[in-house]
């Protein structure tokens, strides 16, 4: 099972939750450009599971192995193939959710598009996990934009309906997870340094394109630029951002358009958010079927689990962005510095 997404950056992510392993090939990135490995193995750490008591007890050190691509640590232009071993694995947890599948989790669609053969531990493909690879790609794009002034930096703005104080919004998950269950929250992401006139109208708009990279993450359900669904409540005169010249450049005096207009880049912070839904393996009792015998069951999920996804997502939606970013780059011919 492979996933891909770009035009000219071509992201691929492969691989499984409970397989032996899951990586990315990227094809398009520039040749010339030095892997950070420290930076790397710190923007891979934020995401890995095991380190914290509010994320799943699940142990990975999630470091990649470059297979192709690289050379003495920096990229030759061919395509970049990059794997990361599944050591904690213990697919036996999800026997229970074979025929049963959880509510929320993509057990059920993928048994009616995939059958019954396919091996749905710990999620399969649709797994948390598969954040682990597009984190590899997204530290490569990410490290390649600052060193041409683009910034992408995100952090949650919002956990179980709690906004603003990190402690508070962690009492949130440490409180869903104390009850058995879940809760979801928002990310939000900014990038800084974002030329002005990248993109274009329709489907060429920049935020389709961050949108589409951004829903690749499992359990984003929602994703809004600027105001977003603010602005639905607004006044025009409220909602438009007025331009004005400071230094001798056209800026905006306030930025409700989050950085895009037109689907094209304004010059302005660009600015999302990204909306998580609580995560879908609860320890709470769920009604279920049992698809084999078609009748209706209780189901307790076993397994390790996040009780909530947000904290772990932030990289990977840092991750998606970048990707989407630097593949608008590329594609546009926008000259790009590797050094
Ligand atoms: C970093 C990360 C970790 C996740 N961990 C879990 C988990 O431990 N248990 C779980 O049920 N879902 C987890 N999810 C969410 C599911 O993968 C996701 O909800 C499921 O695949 C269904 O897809 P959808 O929510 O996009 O519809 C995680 C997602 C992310 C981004």
């Amino acid at each position: 099972m492979k996933s891909s997404f770009g035009q000219t950056l071509r992201v691929t992510v492969w691989g499984q939750s409970h397989a032996p392993s899951v990586g990315t090939d990227i094809d398009g990135f520039p040749a010339g450009y030095r892997i950070d490995a420290d930076a790397l193995a710190e923007f891979m750490s934020r995401r890995a599971p095991g380190k914290d008591p509010l994320s799943t007890a699940r142990r990975e050190d999630d470091i990649p192995e470059f297979l192709s691509g690289v050379e003495n640590g920096v990229t030759t232009g061919g395509v970049i193939k990059a794997e990361i071993k599944n050591r904690d694995i213990r697919p036996s947890d999800y026997d229970n959710v074979k025929n049963v599948p959880r509510p929320g989790h993509a057990d059920y669609a993928a048994r009616v598009k995939y059958g019954d053969g396919y091996d749905m531990a710990g999620g399969g493909p649709f797994s948390g996990r598969m954040t682990a690879p597009l984190c590899v790609a997204g530290a490569l794009a990410i490290g390649l934009l600052s060193k041409n002034g683009i910034s992408v930096h995100a952090k949650p703005v919002e956990i179980g309906g709690v906004a603003g104080d990190v402690d508070a919004m962690k009492e949130e998950i440490a409180k869903a997870k104390a009850d058995g269950d879940s809760v979801g929250g928002v990310v939000e992401c900014t990038v800084e340094g974002m030329p002005a006139g990248v993109g274009g109208p329709l489907f060429g708009g920049m935020e389709g394109l961050i949108s589409s990279a951004v829903f690749a993450i499992p359990a984003v359900k929602g994703i809004e630029f600027g105001a977003g669904f603010a602005a639905a409540r607004m006044r025009g005169s409220e909602n438009n951002d007025p331009f004005a010249v400071e230094n001798g450049m056209v800026v905006t005096t306030k930025n409700d358009h989050g950085g895009i207009l037109g689907g094209i880049t304004s010059g302005a912070p660009l600015v999302f958010r990204a909306a998580f839904k609580p995560t879908p393996s609860i320890a709470k009792e769920q009604d279920s079927v049992d698809l084999s015998t078609l009748e209706n069951v209780k189901l307790t999920v076993k397994g390790r689990h996040d009780p909530c996804v947000v904290l772990r997502a932030v990289p990977a939606v840092e991750a998606a962005c970048a990707i989407a970013i630097l593949d608008a780059l590329l594609t546009e011919g926008r000259i790009l510095k590797t050094e």
